[in-house]
């Protein structure tokens, strides 16, 4: 499976902090936002990730991450000219993606949970996770049952069905590109991930899984400070010079091994 981090966008209700910088590369306690999205990938075993940016700071995060190496892992860069609307990614990175089923993460999504297990047992289809929430009417709604097949998705319902809210990490399986290319921009002009995923549900390919743990879409004055509070109380700090350190040591194994 391939790994995609959306990292482009404006960050418009963080101005002016984002004035002269991308909002994923913000701090969060002590790293930056996007370090935890791709610990999250990194965690559950993808490797090949494909990092899209907007234009004017796309050399920062070239600086930030470079090829992935020292983290054990390969790094592709892809500009996202205009954000138009999240399932954008999946045309950018249709290339990229291939034949390949995908785990899409929002660059500014914290999550405590490991994916891994929802990962190993993904084959085809779509799987959104969701997570209950007091404020649906703001979120991408799910309703669904208890076996995980969903039932509805609605896009900022005015009268929500459940209170599950569409959280920013989602599985998808290799048509997933053909589906984007087909999709027409709702009014705001975007591409929405939510059109994506009802092309799933028209066949009954979509599933649901409600997520333990703490989920944080960083995007807000109050939820950056409480992402921050979050990551330094729980000590969720991601110690990358010991992954680094582990790849080197395993390098040296292998060496040590095929000798
Ligand atoms: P949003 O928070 O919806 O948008 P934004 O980051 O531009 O912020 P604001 O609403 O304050 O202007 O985006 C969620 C995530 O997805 C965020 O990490 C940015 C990313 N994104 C893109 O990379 N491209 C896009 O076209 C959109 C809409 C979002």
């Amino acid at each position: 499976m391939k790994g995609i981090i959306l990292a482009g966008g404006t960050g418009t209700r963080l101005h002016p902090l984002t004035k002269v910088t991308s909002k994923q590369l913000l701090p969060v306690y002590n790293q930056p936002m996007i370090y935890f999205p791709l610990q999250t990938l990194l965690k559950a075993g993808i490797k090949d990730i494909l990092i899209i940016v907007a234009p004017d700071h796309s050399g920062d995060f070239v600086n930030l991450l470079g090829s992935g190496k020292q983290f054990g892992a390969r790094f592709t860069y892809e500009v996202q000219d205009k954000p138009e609307g999240l399932a954008q990614a999946f045309l950018i990175g249709s290339e990229f993606i291939g034949d390949d089923t995908v785990a899409m993460i929002l660059g500014d999504n914290i999550f405590t949970h490991d994916f891994s297990p929802s990962i190993k047992s993904f084959k085809t289809g779509a799987k959104v996770f969701v997570k209950e929430v007091s404020d649906p009417e703001r979120f991408g709604v799910v309703e669904m049952d208890e076996s995980g097949r969903v039932i509805t998705i609605e896009e900022k319902p005015e009268q929500p069905k459940s209170r599950l809210a569409q959280t920013g990490f989602y599985l998808f399986d290799q048509t997933v590109v053909e589906r984007a290319q087909n999709l027409k921009p709702s009014k705001r002009g975007e591409l929405e991930i939510v059109d994506l995923a009802k092309t799933y549900l028209e066949k009954d390919e979509l599933s649901a899984e409600i997520l333990p743990g703490e989920w944080i879409d960083a995007g807000t004055f109050e939820s950056l400070h409480k992402a921050s509070t979050i990551v330094r109380e729980n000590d969720l700090g991601i110690d990358f010079n010991h992954l680094s350190s582990m790849q080197v040591e395993i390098q040296d194994i292998k060496k040590k091994i095929s000798l």
